[in-house]
């Protein structure tokens, strides 16, 4: 079997795909939020180390997975340890349907922008009437009409498989966005605000970041670098033997947290640049990227009719290779577990999304029950119940059992033979042995105290 599946054409595949999936409306919408709301410095910090500490460990042990038994995450916890550890690949699944539901609704809302960006930069801009995003939200067909053509999209490339499909469109997409990023960056750097900005983001101040800061910082890195639900085990299942998973995690991991910190810079530098900007962002920061953003393109920068169709194109793109791979696990599992063939396997599972992603879109103000729906002391909503149970529950908790999974009962031995962090001597390397404790000891701890920050009433979402 393993002789038969696909791999990645070549060794940049899978550093793209594995980007494209990190790098997404985590980076672009999120984190500029969070980091806002936590005062900036001391949090970007604080989340700098999680990343380092918790992340890129995590990161490493899946793909170690993956890569190793070359098998899409239930058939691979089923071989290295049993039928039981299984269970916890089924709930990596379960998290991906979860995810999808909702987040290929937010990532329709990019489209949305981005053709009301190039309307106005055709016709010329007419300020939006007072609500109007609001009354956007609540509009039933826009809601469902956008999130399916994101998941039409998404289960177009899927469809073709890893090496045609997924990788092809990581090189295509990916490069894309490093240059719209790298244009907008530029930009930006010579308005007045960089300087603000630059203080804000990288001058910490610790007096000044939440305490609940931290575990929020943690359990964003876990959401932003697509961890504990079987992503990396996924995609490192079609990474060949020869390459470097210690190089892999750590230039993903990278690129992830540069994008995280550009589309900071680019945002609050738009932003600090318009006098009065601040106040009213403080208000609703999570409007920012759709509300907030499209508005200051076309009413206060020079070249805005270019940079606004050129932001949310990012946007999309950022969101759908991280559709692309949210929707690989939950079809790799049907391939794998069910023997069913792939272009099957998308067709179902793309339908149930569909079916949750209903929900989530009316969830919005179109339908008044499912707006209102309130379980498990999160958000009113289903959209935001669903990112609450992922963001806060699932994740952390599939992060949990991966660590234990790899640090306690895969052995020392097969860890070390698929790291290959030895000397020229054979013996394991001082990193080797520091990436072994984190995953034993400090990574489980760190996760532990974020499930017990929200059985405390802590949300993360
Ligand atoms: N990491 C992506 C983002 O930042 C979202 C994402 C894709 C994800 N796949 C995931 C999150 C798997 C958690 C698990 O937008």
């Amino acid at each position: 079997m393993a002789e038969n599946r696909d791999h990645w054409a070549s060794r940049i595949g899978f550093i793209l795909a594995a980007a494209g999936s990190a790098i997404g409306l985590g980076n672009l919408w999120k984190f500029p939020y969070i980091t806002w709301h936590n005062n900036g410095g001391a949090f970007v910090l604080v989340y700098l180390v999680c990343v380092l500490a918790i992340g890129l460990p995590i990161m490493m042990a899946e793909i170690l997975i993956g890569r190793r038994t070359q098998k899409s995450p239930v058939p691979a916890f089923e071989e290295l340890g049993n039928r039981g550890w299984g269970l916890v690949g089924l709930f990596g699944v379960l998290t991906g349907f979860v995810i999808l539901g909702y987040y290929s609704v937010i990532a329709g809302w990019s489209i949305l922008s981005f053709w009301q960006c190039i309307n106005w930069s055709i016709s010329g801009y007419v300020a939006p009437p007072e609500g109007a995003f609001g009354e956007f939200l609540a509009d039933a067909p826009s809601q469902i009409l956008l999130s399916f053509a994101f998941l039409v999209a998404t289960a177009f490339i899927v469809w073709r498989g890893v090496s045609k499909g997924i990788e092809k469109a990581a090189k295509f997409l990916m490069p894309v966005l490093f240059a719209i990023l790298a244009y907008l960056v530029i930009r930006v750097l010579f308005f007045p605000g960089i300087g603000q900005t630059m203080e804000f983001l990288f001058r910490p101040n610790f007096s000044e970041l939440p305490t609940t800061g931290v575990l929020e910082a943690l359990g964003h890195a876990f959401f932003t670098l697509s961890l504990g639900m079987g992503v990396m085990i996924t995609y490192g299942s079609y990474m060949r033997k020869s390459e470097s998973i210690l190089r892999s995690a750590a230039v993903v991991v990278f690129l992830d947290t540069l994008i995280a910190l550009l589309a900071c810079v680019i945002m609050y530098t738009i932003i600090f640049s318009v006098p009065g900007m601040e106040d009213s962002i403080s208000a609703s920061a999570i409007g920012m990227l759709f509300m907030t953003l499209p508005r200051l393109f076309y009413t206060e920068l020079s070249g805005g009719v270019l940079i606004g169709p050129l932001f949310y194109i990012l946007v999309a793109f950022a969101a759908l290779t991280s559709t692309i791979s949210l929707l690989e696990v939950i079809v790799s599992f049907f391939i794998d577990k069910l023997k069913m063939k792939r272009h099957s396997a998308t067709v179902l599972s793309t339908c149930i999304v569909a079916l949750c992603a209903i929900f989530s879109a009316l969830s919005l103000g179109a339908v008044g029950f499912m707006s209102e729906f309130e379980i498990f002391g999160g958000k009113p909503g289903v959209l935001s119940t669903l990112d609450h149970l992922a963001a806060n529950w699932m994740l952390p908790l599939g992060g949990l059992f991966t660590t234990i999974f790899v640090g306690w009962f895969v052995s020392r031995k097969l860890a070390l033979e698929q790291l290959r962090m030895v000397d020229k001597s054979g013996r394991s390397t001082f990193y080797f042995n520091l990436w072994r404790f984190f995953i034993r000891f400090i990574a489980p701890a760190a996760i532990i105290a974020v499930i017990i920050a929200v059985i405390l009433g802590k949300d993360f979402s």
